[in-house]
């Protein structure tokens, strides 16, 4: 008899081993914050061509459900979003743009009552196939401001958070709080934090330290500092003229910052070592959900 059920339970094992499913790999980075307008999107989209110029093929969710705004930024126009896939069951595939510079969007669209449409199986659903969209390497997907039990499915079946703030003591603030909702749900172990807007390293340096010493006393998760990225002008520029800084500006000090945070993206240990497949998505979703 138990003999019997050691096979049982090896078969399932092979088998999921064998569905590709299950087990496709694509990494996916979410993109977050505790106050809005602290450059989430700027982020995304430019990071999205800088890890598309180093090789990588990147998708980019645009979850800011209802207020998305990424194609804007990407300076283009787009016919489908995830509202499509809802009312008109079209396939996640169907509702792909195929942006510039390399980068393909899927938009949140603007129906602001979208997330209530968007129930917890559909959300599943969008998720099985973005795990299972075979083409790309990367997802990062671009969220609204703070996180609550809806919006948050996308965040957590990321295998990085990437939470950024400015220095104000407003968005640091609410970056902790952030950081304390993962800790609290055990949602992540591990941050990755960008601080934006910087005026100089220093003041950057410092962020992140105020960040660190909280949240090593109270929290449960480890932060990573990714980098700081100047306040530099060029970034309303680019946004004012539709055509990301990266491109329009790759010298600009704020291009080279996202330069160099892709780099360390690339470079991370962590990089190939913790991808996550469907399964644990799943179990990461019934955690949270279940
Ligand atoms: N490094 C920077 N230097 C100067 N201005 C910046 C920088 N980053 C972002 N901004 C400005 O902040 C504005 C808001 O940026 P963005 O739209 O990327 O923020 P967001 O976090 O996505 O906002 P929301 O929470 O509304 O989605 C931009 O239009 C830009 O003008
Ligand atoms: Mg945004």
């Amino acid at each position: 008899m138990s003999d019997q059920a050691g096979r049982l339970r090896e078969i399932i094992r092979n088998n999921e081993e064998h569905d590709s499913s299950l087990t496709h790999q694509i990494k996916v980075y979410s993109i977050i914050s505790g106050k809005g307008g602290v450059g989430k999107t700027n982020l995304t989209v430019n990071l999205a061509i800088k890890l598309q110029q180093m090789g990588k093929r990147v998708l980019l969710l645009d979850a800011d459900v209802g207020m998305s705004n990424a194609h804007l930024v990407l300076g283009i126009e787009v016919k489908k979003n995830l509202l499509d896939l809802i009312e008109n069951n079209l396939d996640l595939e169907d509702i792909i743009a195929n942006g510039p510079y390399g980068v393909d969007l899927i938009s949140g669209g603007e129906d602001l009552f979208l997330l209530e449409k968007l129930d917890k199986e559909k959300q599943e659903e969008i998720i099985r196939n973005l795990a299972e969209l075979g083409n790309y390497d990367v997802l990062l997907i671009d969220n609204g401001a703070g996180i609550n039990k809806h919006s948050l499915t996308f965040t957590i079946l990321a295998d990085e958070i990437i939470l950024i703030t400015t220095p104000e003591p407003t968005s640091i603030t609410d970056a902790y709080r952030i950081l304390k909702a993962i800790s609290l749900y055990e949602l992540k172990n591990r941050v990755k934090v960008v601080i934006n807007q910087v005026p100089d390293i220093q003041t950057g340096k410092m962020s992140f330290n105020k960040l660190l010493k909280t949240s090593e006393i109270f929290l449960n998760v480890e932060l990573e500092d990714m980098g700081y990225i100047f306040n530099d002008i060029r970034v309303n520029k680019s946004v004012m003229e539709q055509v990301p800084i990266v491109i329009k500006y790759p010298d600009a000090l704020a291009s080279l910052n996202i330069g160099q945070i892709s780099k360390s993206i690339l470079e991370d240990k962590n990089y190939t070592n913790n991808i996550s497949n469907l399964k644990q998505f799943k179990n990461r979703l019934i955690r949270l959900f279940g």
